[in-house]
């Protein structure tokens, strides 16, 4: 579909989010002539940047983001002439001079206003927004996560930009939706016969998600310290995947239909008394360690915070009360600084009811999906086979193995180009409603005071490592084990 021309202004326009993840999508989007000739992108920031100093800021930043092969000089000149930079104070009412200036001689174009910043500056510039008559019917607002530290602050956001703009105008952005594997989920549930049988409690014993990474909190410490791995991957990202996992078909997919089912898997979520968020909860905090054979700093000395009780890790066994999903558990589970890179959802299905090769060498083991995010897409069916040979039975896994890369043979693109480009074409089908929102921020909010009222700290993990023994023990409990991957 294409997409008419539009004013996208960053706030936060110079920031990490900005220069690492929308400059590149958008200039990647251009590169494929997705951007109307009139579009233009507007950094309002307080870097006390002009316009040329920002081109030439984005040109560097470019070279870094953008793969080498997709950097030409006819879209980079293209680009460079889209970009203009507004000076700006956010909440400050006196110093939107700039901004209106820029936008009041485009009126009539679709208005994207990005906010790539602090949540606690969302209310106030979305009241400047309205002051200064910037909103129309077309407009559309994205808000970056996280909504807010808490129900009650998430609730205060959603109402503050409420006021300004409508529901269908809001766009929480929660990019893990934008990644194809993720969406893929979907399609291979519903457009496929053979799995949405087997998709429930009588077949499946446990789900896992684990989304692993081995960096540390590098310069986002700040924002870090005050967020933590729940409020910063699980409360979103992962119970994200969660519903997409769990969710009931929708009968056709819209804009709504897709949220709705999704709203109803967190509202079936056990909630977490005191009790499970001692027994099926664990934080932890990763000291120094080998990252990659490479001595690494623990998480205090990075942020430069001795007393620093933030979890950089967390681990949670939950339950959807549901039909189809009661008495499976599902695991999930993320953290900074762990052993590697890697994203995978784990379907764990039961073992064989009656196991017909006892004296086989080598048991069977249960049947897993395997879909893997990152760091590369695809999925594996890891099935029980005989192996090849005269002697007697020997039953060894091995995978049906599919890789996206090569099954479509093109790289994926990656989630914000996707996204932002529904913003655009103003579909929200792909971004999170404020019921989810706060549905999800209800259900982690005991964990975060269980943690806070709790005299032990986070757990010690070493850095290099996949999380605190804790974890382990959270699992091996129900006489299960984390799916590590596959060796790379
Ligand atoms: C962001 C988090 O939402 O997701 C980061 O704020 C995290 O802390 C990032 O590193 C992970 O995204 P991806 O796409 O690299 O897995």
């Amino acid at each position: 579909i294409p997409v008419e021309p539009f004013d996208f202004v960053v706030f936060g326009g110079t920031g990490d989010l900005a220069v690492r993840k929308l400059l590149p999508a958008l200039y990647l989007r251009d590169r494929d002539g997705e951007l109307p000739p009139d579009t233009r992108i507007i950094a309002a920031s307080r870097a006390g940047l002009d316009t040329s100093g920002y081109r030439d800021k984005v040109r560097g930043e470019l070279g870094r983001f953008v793969p080498e092969h997709a950097l030409d000089q006819e879209t980079l000149q293209r680009f460079r002439a889209r970009l203009d930079y507004a000076s700006i104070d956010f909440a400050d009412g006196t110093d939107w001079a700039e901004l209106t200036t820029r936008l009041s001689d485009k009126s009539g174009k679709i208005r994207v206003f990005y906010l790539a910043c602090a949540p606690a500056l969302f209310g106030p510039i979305c009241a400047q927004l309205a002051e200064h008559d910037l909103v129309d019917a077309d407009s559309r607002v994205v808000l970056e996560k996280p909504i807010g530290h808490s129900l009650e602050s998430a609730r205060a956001i959603n109402d503050a930009v409420g006021a300004v703009f409508e529901e269908s105008q809001i766009f929480r952005i929660d990019h893990y939706l934008g990644k194809e594997s993720v969406q893929n989920l979907l399609v291979t549930r519903f457009a496929n016969t053979f799995l949405e049988p087997l998709w429930n409690s009588s077949w499946i014993d446990n789900i896992q998600i684990t989304v692993s990474e081995s960096l540390g909190v590098g310069a986002r410490g700040d924002y870090y310290d005050g967020s933590g791995a729940l409020r910063d991957m699980l409360q979103n990202h992962l119970l994200q995947m969660l519903c997409l996992v769990a969710m009931e078909p929708p009968t056709y997919v819209d804009r709504e239909t897709v949220r709705d089912e999704k709203l109803k898997v967190l509202l079936a979520l056990q909630p977490m008394t005191p009790k499970d968020v001692k027994r099926n909860t664990v934080a932890g905090q990763y000291v120094p360690g080998l990252s990659d054979g490479v001595a690494v700093p623990g998480y205090k000395e990075e942020v430069e915070n001795p007393d620093s009780r933030t979890e950089t890790f967390v681990a949670v066994k939950a339950e959807v009360r549901n039909w189809r999903w009661a008495g499976v558990p599902f695991y999930l589970r993320t953290g900074k600084r762990m052993e590697r890179r890697l994203s995978e959802i784990i379907i764990e299905f039961k073992p064989v009811p009656h196991p017909m090769f006892p004296d086989s060498e080598g048991g069977g083991e249960p049947n897993k999906l395997v879909i893997q995010l990152q760091p590369n897409e695809g999925m594996r069916l890891q099935m029980t086979a005989k192996q090849p040979g005269p002697g007697g039975i020997r039953l060894r896994p091995v995978a049906l193995d599919l890789s996206y890369t090569e099954a479509f043979a093109q790289p994926s693109p990656d989630a914000y180009e996707r996204l932002l480009m529904d913003v655009v074409r103003g579909n929200p089908t792909l971004f999170m409603r404020r019921d989810e929102v706060e549905a999800a921020w209800a259900w982690v909010e005991p964990i975060l005071s269980g943690w806070k009222q709790s005299e032990r700290g986070p757990r010690k993990y070493a850095a290099g490592t996949n999380g605190p023994t804790d974890a382990t023990t959270l699992i091996e409990r129900d006489g299960r084990t984390w799916h590590e991957g596959a060796t790379p």
